[in-house]
């Protein structure tokens, strides 16, 4: 798809379709939209006045124009209460337009990028939130597809109208920093969606290293052998099970001109989780390809700073594994020793993501970095304790969580807090070994939080429990049911808005 800018007025505009934006409730259209009314001889308020268009949240109402303007269709889109209104929704209205259009079998669509007369949120904040909107609405998985492709609709062209000059230099920009953001989170979500037999370790490895010559990242694989000599015995413990060589994947971004500082990001990849010798139930094993979703969100991490040139010396750390149980797989009730010296017995072998990421936080240290960022579809029971669209938060740093906090207020990935109080490591502790990997079923999002902590050492922590949001099981507003690619806009955007402030 293109994102084309152009100047003019929509109302003069050839196109397949122009989108006119209407709130629930109001008197008055909104200043654009009543020039389209105008220019078509009332078409617009024809069909509000007929009842049966109101403006409620993300109604259409599809109206030919009749030569009356260029352009064949108007859409008209609800954008609910003004009161109620905020930059979320209007990602929702963008997506829910084009998604609209597109099934309609519409190729090409204009719009302007703002709405008049909103002063709440900025030119830039509006492009973004509209092109993010579009993109990410109108994804689809459709790799592994090989029958009736033809049947499948695609907008092939978007035309962002502004009527002057001033604003097509304002938004430039914001388009190439919206696409960048929006390929990055396509590339998160095809890696999560893809099966487990076409994303092993050594081909996420392989990905990895294609999207580094792509984007001018560095990518150093380790294998097994080199994660022996360095002591990854939980990884390899994890591992041990499956046929399939684990992969320690390292990405590397370097700013052009000075750094803010270092930070790492670290995402979980259990490639498929069968949860091992401690077997998941079979009902919705399948799902568990997507316990990949941290480190499919740390290489799109990756992508979009290199393409938006972010201040920040970036490092992803992706520990990439099956966990299966075979004759030469780890038990329960073994004891690992993992690169951090810590010994750690292992109570379920289905708890084995907390187990990869010690050995990957024990390797960030090297880096003395600025922060740590970890994303992990850690826990079943934050899927319990916050729902499927919420992020569960643990940390060591006010700081960088208020950071986080303010980076999901304005992407709209929601995001929230949990304790880390000392008295959760008491679940933890082991008769026999220094920790170990299952506190039993309280507060199970947190003790994998507190087994986590064991091995951050003294630099500032965030760990991000992408659990519930990692998967979507029915269509969100600009998020079709499946993958997400929840972590990138929201990593992104803290990285975005640290270099502002600092
Ligand atoms: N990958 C799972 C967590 C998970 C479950 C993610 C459901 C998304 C949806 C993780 O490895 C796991 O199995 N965790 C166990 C931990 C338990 C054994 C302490 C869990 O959540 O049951
Ligand atoms: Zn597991
Ligand atoms: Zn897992």
């Amino acid at each position: 798809m293109k994102i084309i800018l152009q100047r003019g007025r929509l109302e003069s505009f050839t196109s397949e379709a122009v989108v006119a934006f209407h709130f629930e409730g109001d008197e008055k259209l909104l200043r654009d939209t009543e020039a389209m009314n105008k220019a078509s001889g009332g078409l617009i308020s024809g069909v509000i006045q007929s009842g049966d268009f109101q403006g409620e949240l993300y109604q259409p109402s599809l109206i030919y124009t009749k030569g009356t303007i260029p352009s064949t269709r108007i859409l008209l889109m609800g954008l609910g209460k003004r009161s109620d209104f905020h930059l979320d929704k209007w990602r929702g209205a963008a997506s829910k337009a084009a998604q609209f259009l597109r099934d309609k079998g519409v190729k090409e669509f204009s719009l302007y990028p703002y709405l008049s007369g909103e002063r709440k949120i900025s030119l830039e904040d509006f492009s973004q939130g509209l092109i993010e909107g579009i993109y990410l609405g109108l994804y689809r998985f459709t790799e592994f597809k090989t029958e009736e492709m033809e049947k499948i609709k695609k907008v092939e062209q978007v035309h962002l109208v502004t009527p002057d000059e001033r604003g097509i230099s304002r938004i430039q920009k914001t388009v190439d920093t919206a696409e960048a953001i929006s390929q990055a989170v396509y590339l998160a979500r095809d890696l999560v969606s893809r099966p487990a037999n076409r994303k092993t370790p050594s081909m996420l490895a392989q990905i990895a290293k294609e999207v580094a010559e792509n984007t001018g990242l560095r990518c150093e694989v380790l294998n097994v052998d080199e994660m022996k000599k360095l002591g990854m015995g939980a990884l390899l413990a994890v591992a041990s099970g499956s046929r399939e060589p684990p992969k320690f994947i390292i990405l590397e971004y370097k700013p052009p001109s000075n750094s803010l500082g270092r930070v790492v990001v670290i995402g979980k990849a259990i490639t498929f989780d069968s949860g091992g010798l401690s077997l998941k139930p079979s009902e919705n094993m399948d799902k568990m390809k997507h316990d990949m979703g941290g480190g499919a969100a740390a290489i799109g991490i990756l992508r979009a700073a290199s393409q938006l040139k972010l201040p920040f010396q970036l490092i992803a750390l992706i520990p990439a594994t099956e966990n299966l149980p075979s004759g030469s797989a780890y038990r329960p009730g073994d004891i690992l020793t993992s690169l951090s010296g810590k010994t750690i017995e292992v109570i379920s072998t289905d708890a084995e993501g907390r187990l990869i990421l010690a050995d990957a936080l024990a390797y960030s240290q090297r880096f003395k970095p600025k922060a740590i960022i970890d994303l992990a579809t850690l826990t079943g029971a934050c899927i319990i304790a916050l729902g499927e669209n919420v992020t569960g938060m643990m940390g060591n740093d006010d700081e960088l969580k208020a950071r986080v906090r303010r980076a999901a207020d304005r992407t709209g990935e929601k995001v929230w807090e949990l304790p880390l109080w000392e008295e959760y490591g008491e679940q933890i502790k082991s008769e026999v070994a220094d920790i170990k990997n299952v506190g039993g079923r309280p507060a199970g999002t947190i003790t994998g939080g507190a087994f986590l902590k064991k091995f951050v050492g003294e630099y500032p922590w965030v760990h991000l429990d992408i659990a519930g949001p990692v998967w979507a099981d029915k269509d969100k507003p600009y998020i079709p049911k499946g993958a997400t690619g929840v972590g990138v806009r929201l990593v992104v955007q803290l990285l975005r808005e640290w270099k502002v402030s600092s």
